[in-house]
C-alpha cells in the first residue's frame, strides 16, 4: 500500500502554512514528560511526540523505572509514541509487550542513534551497515508483537547510500511510518542533511515518510515544503527547543511580536524550572538541566552569545535566576 500525502498549500495570512502533521522529535535529556507537557501548556502546532528512546534490558522484567515517562496517565496533554532502542528481538519484543499492556498500539525503532557506544554495539545507526540483522530483527518482532511499528532512521551509519540496501528491506514489512533523518550516523549533527538522497528514499519508499532534520524557520521550511510535497509529515527537534512558536507559526501562519513571545517563553521556561525543581534531586541535577535547555533557547534570539554564557556560569539556583531574569530584560530580538 503506497499513502502519499496530495499536494496542497493553505494560506493564512500572508504566509502559506502546512496542512501536514507536525512531530516533536525524540531529544533524549531533553524532550521528556515535563518538557512535553509544559510545551503543550504553553504552545501548540505539534500533533504528536515521538518520545527519547527507551532501551531494552535482557531478561522479562521491564522495571516501571523504565517506561516512568510514559506512564499514559502523565501523556495526557500530547500524544506520544514510545521509541525502542535495541539490536535485541526477545528484549524488543518483551518490551513492545510491556508498551502495548500500557495502552501504545503503536511504537518506533531507533535506527538513527550516532553515538559510537551506541552504534558499536549494533543499535540505532549501527543497525544500518548491517542490512541482514537489520532484516531478522523486522522479521522476528514484526509476526510476534501487537504494536504497528513505525520507524525512525538516518541514512546510514558510515555512508548515505547505506539506505539504498535497507530502504528495500523497510518495503518488505507492514511499517506505520519511516521518518528519516538524511545524515549519516558518522556525521552526527554535521554538515547539512542530503537532500537528493531524501528525495530518492521519498520516490521509493511505499509507507508513509516523515522529514526530520534542521527546520529552523519558515522560509527554510517553505523550501522543503515545495520539494517534498509527498511527505507525510514533519518532524523537528533542535529547531523547535529554540523557537518554540515555530510549530505554531508552520500551521496557522501566524506571529506574534517580539515582547509577546517573550513574555510567553519566560512563563514557559518558569513553569519548566518549578517542574524540574521538585522533579531533580539537587541544586546540581537542577542547574545542569536548565543549563542544557539553554543551549537551545538562547538559539531563538539573535546576538544572545553573551547573555547565555552568564546563564551557564551561575553556580547557585540564586545566580542562575538572576542570569535568566537579565536575558529577559534585555528585549533580544527574535530570529523568526
Ligand atoms: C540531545 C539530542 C538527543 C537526541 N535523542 C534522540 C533519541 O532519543 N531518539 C532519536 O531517534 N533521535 C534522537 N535525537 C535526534 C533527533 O530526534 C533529530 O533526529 C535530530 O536532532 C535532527 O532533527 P532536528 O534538526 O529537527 O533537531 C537526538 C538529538 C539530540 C541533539
Amino acid at each position: 500500500m503506497t499513502v502519499k500525502a496530495q499536494s496542497e498549500t493553505i494560506t493564512s495570512g500572508n504566509l502559506p502554512v502546512t496542512p501536514r502533521p507536525l512531530y516533536l522529535a525524540p531529544l533524549r535529556g531533553v524532550t521528556d514528560v515535563i518538557y512535553r507537557n509544559t510545551y503543550a501548556e504553553y504552545f501548540s502546532g505539534i500533533d504528536l511526540a515521538v518520545a527519547p528512546f527507551v532501551t531494552t534490558h535482557a531478561g522479562r522484567r521491564i522495571k516501571p523505572a523504565h517506561v516512568r515517562d510514559l506512564r499514559p496517565e502523565d501523556n495526557r496533554h500530547m500524544p506520544v509514541i514510545p521509541q525502542v532502542l535495541t539490536k535485541s528481538a526477545e528484549d524488543f519484543i518483551t518490551l513492545a509487550d510491556h508498551l502495548f499492556d500500557m495502552g501504545y498500539d503503536v511504537i518506533n525503532l531507533n535506527c538513527g542513534c550516532p553515538f559510537p557506544q551506541v552504534a558499536n554495539k549494533g543499535r540505532g545507526s549501527g543497525l544500518l551497515c548491517n542490512p541482514d540483522s537489520l532484516d531478522r530483527l523486522l522479521d522476528a518482532v514484526l509476526s510476534r508483537i501487537s504494536n504497528r511499528l513505525s520507524i525512525k532512521t538516518r541514512l546510514g551509519r558510515h555512508a548515505t547510500d547505506e539506505i539504498r540496501s535497507i530502504l528495500p528491506i523497510f518495503n518488505r514489512y507492514p511499517l506505520e511510518s519511516v521518518t528519516v533523518h538524511p545524515r549519516t550516523g558518522i556525521q552526527m549533527y554535521t554538515g547539512v542533511p542530503d537532500l537528493e538522497t531524501f528525495a530518492w528514499c521519498l520516490d521509493q519508499c511505499r509507507h508513509p515518510v516523515v522529514y526530520n532534520g534542521d527546520i529552523t524557520d519558515v522560509k527554510g521550511f517553505q523550501a522543503l515544503a515545495q520539494r517534498f510535497e509527498g511527505v507525510a509529515g514533519w518532524m523537528i527537534g533542535r529547531g523547535m527547543l529554540a523557537n518554540p512558536f515555530l510549530p505554531d507559526l508552520l500551521k496557522k501562519g501566524q506571529a506574534l511580536d517580539d515582547a509577546q513571545k517573550t513574555n510567553r517563553f519566560q512563563q514557559f521556561h518558569d513553569a519548566l524550572f518549578e517542574r524540574y525543581r521538585d522533579r531533580l534531586s539537587g541544586p546540581r541535577h537542577l542547574l545542569d538541566r536548565m543549563k542544557g535547555l539553554w543551549k537551545y533557547f538562547a538559539q531563538g534570539y539573535r546576538s544572545s552569545e553573551t547573555a547565555r554564557k552568564q546563564i551557564h556560569k551561575a553556580r547557585s539556583i540564586a545566580q542562575y535566576q538572576g542570569a535568566v531574569t537579565a536575558f529577559f530584560k534585555y528585549g533580544l530580538e527574535w530570529k523568526t
